[in-house]
């Protein structure tokens, strides 16, 4: 682990160490006597993979092709992948499904996919990569918020901005062809998120091949349409700053979950926009 919260982690053993470290994964996984792996552990900035792709290459591939390798050989059968519509690059059509192409316009995106694709090279491996779009919300107890260093995500940082705790909020462009001009992308809760983890494995564990699979809430929201829910939550307003469009950022991002809701029972009952929010804006105050 070189980042990331240990609160967040709940009582669970914790081994403190690298996903490319053999001796330890090896050691782990028989002492426990792992049977799953749920694998999250990676690199997650796209603008930083721009700037370090080697980085990202050897923690996001080459590492964790070492666990990967490490839980075949101690007779781990089921795995689980956090992977990303950053699979997708710049859709042609919306909403994506996992039929779409798959042409990544980032290393981050480029070090999912590889991923994926040594999954589905093992033989006998029941895998799922969960294909996550912006994964946002907190636990609806408030006991812990989402943190990133740096923070990158838009509802931390628009929280922080109308907080008074953070400059102005920086709006990448709001000159695309979407109502509203600002990019629109799909929003799914935590919680919901976590759900479907548990029903991936259930799913793998009784014999089910899942493979790519959307999480997503189905529904697209602007970034001014955020702003305009955490200005209602907190009741006061989120200071922007409109400036120019990021590299690579498609207009509308927003996931065909059917192959969820068919193979996971994929309700996302939290990921409604206002939901998240309020969660978000709890879990902050
Ligand atoms: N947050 C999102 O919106 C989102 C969207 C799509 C996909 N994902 C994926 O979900 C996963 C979790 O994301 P997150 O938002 O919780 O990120 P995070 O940065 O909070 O968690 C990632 C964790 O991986 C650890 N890690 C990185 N390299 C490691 C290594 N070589 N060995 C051991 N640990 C290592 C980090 O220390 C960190 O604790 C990531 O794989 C990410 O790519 C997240």
């Amino acid at each position: 682990m070189s980042s990331g919260l240990v609160a967040a982690l709940g009582p669970v053993t914790l081994v403190r160490g690298d996903i490319g470290d053999a001796q330890l994964v090896r050691r782990t996984l028989e002492e426990h006597r792992v049977t799953s792996v749920v694998h999250f552990a990676g690199k997650i900035c796209v603008a930083e993979s721009v700037r370090r792709p080697d980085y990202y290459i050897e923690h996001n591939v080459r590492r964790a092709s070492v666990l990967l390798d490490e839980a075949l050989a101690a007779g781990v059968r089921s795995f689980v992948f956090s992977s990303s519509a950053a699979v997708y690059g710049v859709p042609s059509g919306s909403p994506i499904s996992e039929t779409a192409r798959t042409e990544p316009i980032s290393p981050y995106g480029e070090t999912k996919l590889a991923f994926e694709r040594l999954l589905a090279e093992k033989e006998g491996l029941l895998w799922a990569a969960l294909r996550y779009f912006n994964a946002a919300g907190a636990h609806p107890d408030g006991s812990l918020s989402e943190r990133h260093e740096p923070e990158t995500h838009l509802l931390p940082l628009a929280i922080d901005a109308a907080l008074g705790r953070r400059p102005a909020l920086q709006i990448y462009g709001d000159d695309y062809p979407t109502p509203d001009g600002t990019c629109i992308r799909d929003y799914v809760h935590v919680i919901d998120l976590a759900a479907a983890h548990l029903s991936a494995l259930d799913a793998l564990s009784s014999g089910t091949q899942l493979g790519a699979v959307n999480l997503g809430s189905g529904r697209g929201h602007s970034v001014r349409q955020v702003l305009g829910a955490v200005e209602a939550a907190l009741n006061r307003p989120v200071p922007t700053l409109v400036v120019a469009r990021r590299e690579g950022d498609p207009p509308t991002l927003v996931a065909d979950i059917e192959r969820a809701s068919a193979l996971l029972q994929w309700r996302c009952d939290r990921s409604d926009l206002a939901t998240i929010v309020r969660d978000a804006v709890r879990s902050r105050r």
